[in-house]
C-alpha cells in the first residue's frame, strides 16, 4: 500500500443538522464522516430547522457542537434581511454569513430587494457573505458586488453558464471567490435519473456538457465544498423529496480518483481543499494535523460502511481509491482504520 499524508482538509460547507433535525445527522456523526473522509475541519450552514439568525440561537449551536464534535467545526450566521442588528455581536463568532438568494431545503430565501441591506450592514471582520445563487440570481448578486465590493463566495456553483458568469467577474477584479461540489464534478442529468430522488439536490445535476466545462475550468474554481446535505432515505423517498445528498465521506476518494486517472493532480487537492479554503474563511491551522490517505487499495462505496446517520450516498457502487487511514489533530490520532479515539467534544469549535 502507498499512502498520501496531507494536511487536514477543510469542508467550507456542510450541514450537520444540529440542533434541531438530528434523525438526519448531528455534530457527533458528522464530525465522524468529516474524519473518515480526511476533514478536520469543517463550516456548518445555518438553515437548521430553527435558522440561525440570532446570537442566542448561534450560542446555542455553538454550545452544543463543543459538546460533541470530534474535529474542529466552524459556523455561518444567517439572514433574511430582518436581523442586521445582530451582525455586529456575532461576527466574531463566524467564518462568514449565509445568504439564500434561491429554494433549498429550509425555505429560507430572501426577498431578493434584501441584499443590498445585507451587505451595507455586514461588517468584513465576519467573513465573506456566502451565497446560494443560480442562474439570474447570480446575475444579479453580481450586481450589488459591483456596487458594494465586500468579499463574496459564490457556493456550489454547477453549470457552465453560471462559471462563465464568474470568471468574467473575477476579471473585472470584483473580491469573489466560487465552490464546486462533487456531485457537479462526478454526476451528470443521467446520473440523476438513474438515482431518482437519491439525485435530488439544489443545484441540480446538469448536463455533461456542463461538468465538462467545470473539470476544463478547474484553475477558476477556489474550493471543492461537499455540501454535505443529509437526509433520511424515508424523507427522500417521500414526495416531495427534500433537496440535498451526503458527501463528507466520498469528497477525497473522488478526487485521489481523478489524481488517478489523470484528470487533476495533487497540488489541486491542496489548493481547493486547504490552502484556498483557509485563506478565504480565515482558517487557522493547527500543528501536527494531517491525515493519511491509502492511495493504491481500490475499494468501492458502500452505504453500510458510511458514517453519516442517513447512511446513504449517490456515490454507492462507485468504484473508488483514497480511503483514509488515519487523521491526526494537533498531535492527537483522532481516527485510524476506522476507530475513532477521541471522546465527543474533543475537537474545536473555531
Ligand atoms: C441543502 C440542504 O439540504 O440543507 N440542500 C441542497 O440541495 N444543497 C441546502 C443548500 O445547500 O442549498
Ligand atoms: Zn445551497
Ligand atoms: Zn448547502
Amino acid at each position: 500500500m502507498n499512502s498520501l499524508t496531507l494536511p487536514g482538509l477543510i469542508d467550507p460547507h456542510v450541514h450537520l443538522r444540529d440542533p434541531g433535525q438530528t434523525e438526519k445527522e448531528d455534530f457527533l456523526t458528522g464530525s465522524q464522516a468529516a474524519l473518515a473522509g480526511g476533514f478536520t475541519t469543517i463550516l456548518d450552514m445555518p438553515n437548521n430547522s430553527i435558522p440561525i439568525t440570532k446570537k442566542q440561537l448561534l450560542d446555542k449551536k455553538i454550545q452544543d457542537a463543543m459538546g460533541k464534535t470530534l474535529c474542529d467545526v466552524g459556523f455561518y450566521f444567517g439572514t433574511l434581511g430582518d436581523n442586521t442588528d445582530e451582525f455586529d455581536s456575532i461576527a466574531h463568532q463566524v467564518h462568514g454569513l449565509k445568504v439564500y438568494l434561491n429554494e433549498t431545503t429550509g425555505n429560507f430565501q430572501i426577498d431578493k430587494e434584501k441584499l443590498i441591506t445585507i451587505y451595507q450592514a455586514w461588517p468584513e471582520h465576519g467573513g465573506p457573505i456566502l451565497l446560494h445563487a443560480e442562474n439570474e440570481a447570480v446575475v444579479f448578486a453580481l450586481e450589488v458586488v459591483e456596487k458594494i465590493k465586500k468579499p463574496t463566495h459564490f457556493c456550489h456553483i454547477g453549470n457552465a453558464k453560471d462559471l462563465s458568469l464568474i470568471i468574467s467577474a473575477k476579471k473585472k477584479n470584483l473580491p469573489i471567490t466560487c465552490g464546486v461540489t462533487p456531485h457537479h464534478l462526478f454526476l451528470t442529468i443521467d446520473d440523476a435519473k438513474r438515482l431518482g430522488p437519491l439525485g435530488q439536490m439544489k443545484p441540480p445535476l446538469y448536463t455533461n456538457e456542463d461538468k465538462t466545462f467545470l473539470w476544463k475550468q478547474i484553475k477558476n474554481i477556489d474550493v471543492i465544498e461537499s455540501d454535505h446535505a443529509p437526509h433520511t432515505i424515508a424523507e427522500k423517498q417521500r414526495i416531495p423529496s427534500p433537496f440535498g445528498v451526503p458527501g463528507l465521506e466520498t469528497t477525497l476518494p473522488l478526487l485521489i480518483t481523478a489524481v488517478r486517472d489523470g484528470k487533476l493532480n495533487q497540488e489541486d487537492i491542496l489548493r481547493l481543499c486547504f490552502t484556498n479554503p483557509s485563506r478565504i474563511f480565515s482558517i487557522t491551522s493547527s500543528e501536527n494535523t494531517s491525515v493519511d490517505v491509502d492511495i493504491t487499495t481500490p475499494y468501492t462505496i458502500r452505504n453500510s460502511t458510511l458514517y453519516t446517520k442517513c447512511k446513504w450516498s449517490p456515490f454507492d457502487g462507485m468504484a473508488v481509491i483514497g480511503k483514509v487511514i488515519k487523521a491526526r489533530i494537533r498531535g492527537t490520532t483522532v481516527f485510524e482504520n476506522g476507530s475513532f479515539l477521541v471522546p465527543p467534544g474533543w475537537g474545536w469549535t473555531v
